[in-house]
C-alpha cells in the first residue's frame, strides 16, 4: 500500500491517526504530546472512577525544588503544595489553607522547615500536619493545634521525589527501588519526553500485556514473546532476541518492571544499555502526567553508538505516542470479552487489584476487579 493510500484508509483508526501525528514537526508533536483534550466524556461514563491505586509514585526531580522553593501540585484529584524545608526535607500538604482557604502553593514561602500561607501567614508543619505558628495571634485554634492536614510520606530516590499514595492513608509497604544507574557518573544526565495522558494507569500498565496490539499499534511482524514474573508487589516482563548490529548479532534483553503501579523502569541490555524511568503519576482519574527519563553510559552517548542510543529513545517515545491516541479516548471494560491469542489480561487483572484498597481497607474495586 502506498503511503497515501494507508494515511487514507479509514478502517484502522488509531493507526491512521498516528500517521498524521508522524508528519508533524518536532515542536508539533511536542506540543500534541501534552495538549489539552476538550469534549471528552466524562471519567464516569469511561468508567474510570475506579479509585487511584496505592503505591510509590513519582512527582517531580529532585532537581525541581530547591531548599526553600514551594509549589503547587494536582495529583491524585487533589489540590497540593509542596515545599522543601531549610533541612532539606520535602514536605507536602493538602493545598487549601484552613483558615481562609488561600491556595498554599500559590505565594506560600518557607519558614524553616514550615509552610506559610500566603494569606495571613499560618504556619503549617508538614510532618505533623498541624498549624504551628501564627504570628499575629496569642492562641492558636485547637481544630488545628491538633492535626488537620494529611500528611504524606516522601522519599528522594534515583534523582526523583517520591511519595506514597494510600486511599486509606495506611503507611508505605515497601520502598522506592534504588536505580544503581541514575547516580553513576559514568552515566548521561536525564533525556526526558513528556505526556498528558486522558486515561487510567491501570490501563497503561495493561499495554505491556496485551500482545496483539504490538502488531495493530506498534507495527511489530510478530508480538513480543515475554516472560512475565509475578512477585508481591512487583511486576516483570523479559523480552529476549537476536539483533543485528554492525558488530554481529548480539543477545538483547528488554527487561520491564513495575515496583507497584506508580514505579515503573525498563532496561535495554545487549544493542546499546538504556536505563528509561517512566514516572507516571495520577493528575484525576482520566488523566495522567507521564514523564519518560532515559539515561545511557556516556561512552554509548559520545561514542560511535550515539546514533543507535538516539533511535531507542525514539523509538519508545514513538511507541507512546501510538498508544496514545487509543488510551486517551478508551473505555475501561471491567468484563473485557478475551479471545484465543490475547495476552494474559484476565490475569494482570486479578494482579493489580492488590493495588486497590476499598472501603474496609481490603484490596480490590468493584469495577476494577469484576472481571475475575
Ligand atoms: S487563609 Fe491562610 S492564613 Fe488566612
Ligand atoms: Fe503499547
Amino acid at each position: 500500500m502506498t503511503e497515501t493510500a494507508a494515511s487514507i484508509d479509514a478502517r484502522t483508526a488509531p493507526v491512521a491517526a498516528y500517521q498524521i501525528i508522524e508528519k508533524m514537526t518536532k515542536e508539533e508533536v511536542a506540543a500534541w504530546r501534552v495538549a489539552d483534550l476538550p469534549g471528552r466524556p466524562s471519567a464516569e461514563e469511561r468508567n474510570l472512577d475506579i479509585g487511584f491505586p496505592c503505591g510509590w509514585f513519582p512527582l517531580m526531580l529532585s532537581s525541581e525544588l530547591a531548599i526553600g522553593e514551594v509549589k503547587p501540585l494536582r495529583y491524585f484529584g487533589q489540590d497540593l503544595a509542596i515545599w522543601r524545608g531549610e533541612d532539606g526535607e520535602v514536605r507536602m500538604i493538602e493545598a487549601y489553607c484552613a483558615h481562609l482557604g488561600a491556595h498554599l502553593g500559590h505565594g506560600g514561602k518557607v519558614h524553616g522547615n514550615l509552610l506559610e500561607c500566603p494569606f495571613h501567614a499560618w504556619r503549617y508543619d508538614g510532618n505533623e500536619g498541624v498549624v504551628k505558628e501564627i504570628p499575629y495571634s496569642k492562641v492558636i485554634p485547637p481544630q488545628v493545634k491538633r492535626k488537620c492536614k494529611d500528611t504524606w510520606p516522601m522519599a528522594e530516590k534515583n534523582r526523583i521525589i517520591w511519595t506514597w499514595y494510600h486511599s486509606q492513608g495506611e503507611a508505605p509497604q515497601y520502598e522506592v527501588a534504588d536505580l544503581p544507574e541514575t547516580t553513576d557518573p559514568e552515566w548521561s544526565d536525564f533525556d526526558e519526553c513528556t505526556w498528558t495522558i486522558y486515561g487510567s494507569i491501570q490501563n497503561m500498565a495493561e499495554n505491556g500485556v496485551d500482545f496483539p496490539h504490538f502488531t495493530y499499534i506498534h507495527g511489530v511482524a510478530s508480538p513480543p514473546e515475554a516472560e512475565l514474573e509475578w512477585g508481591e508487589w512487583e511486576r516483570k516482563g523479559i523480552v529476549r532476541a537476536k539483533m543485528g548490529t554492525p558488530k554481529g548479532v548480539v543477545d538483547g534483553k528488554i527487561t520491564s518492571i513495575s515496583n507497584g503501579p506508580g514505579q515503573n523502569w525498563v532496561r535495554f541490555e545487549g544493542i546499546c544499555e538504556t536505563l528509561l524511568i517512566a514516572c507516571i503519576t495520577p493528575v484525576d482519574y482520566d488523566r495522567l502526567e507521564v514523564r519518560y527519563f532515559y539515561t545511557q553510559p556516556k561512552s554509548q552517548i559520545e561514542g560511535p553508538m550515539a546514533g543507535l542510543a538516539r533511535a531507542i529513545i525514539k523509538d519508545v517515545n514513538k511507541q507512546l505516542d501510538q498508544d496514545k491516541v487509543v488510551w486517551d479516548r478508551m473505555k475501561f471494560q471491567p468484563n473485557p470479552i478475551i479471545c484465543m491469542g490475547d495476552g494474559p489480561i484476565p490475569k494482570f487483572r486479578e494482579f493489580y487489584a492488590r493495588y486497590y484498597a476499598g472501603e474496609d481497607g481490603a484490596p480490590g474495586r468493584t469495577k476494577a476487579t469484576a472481571a475475575q
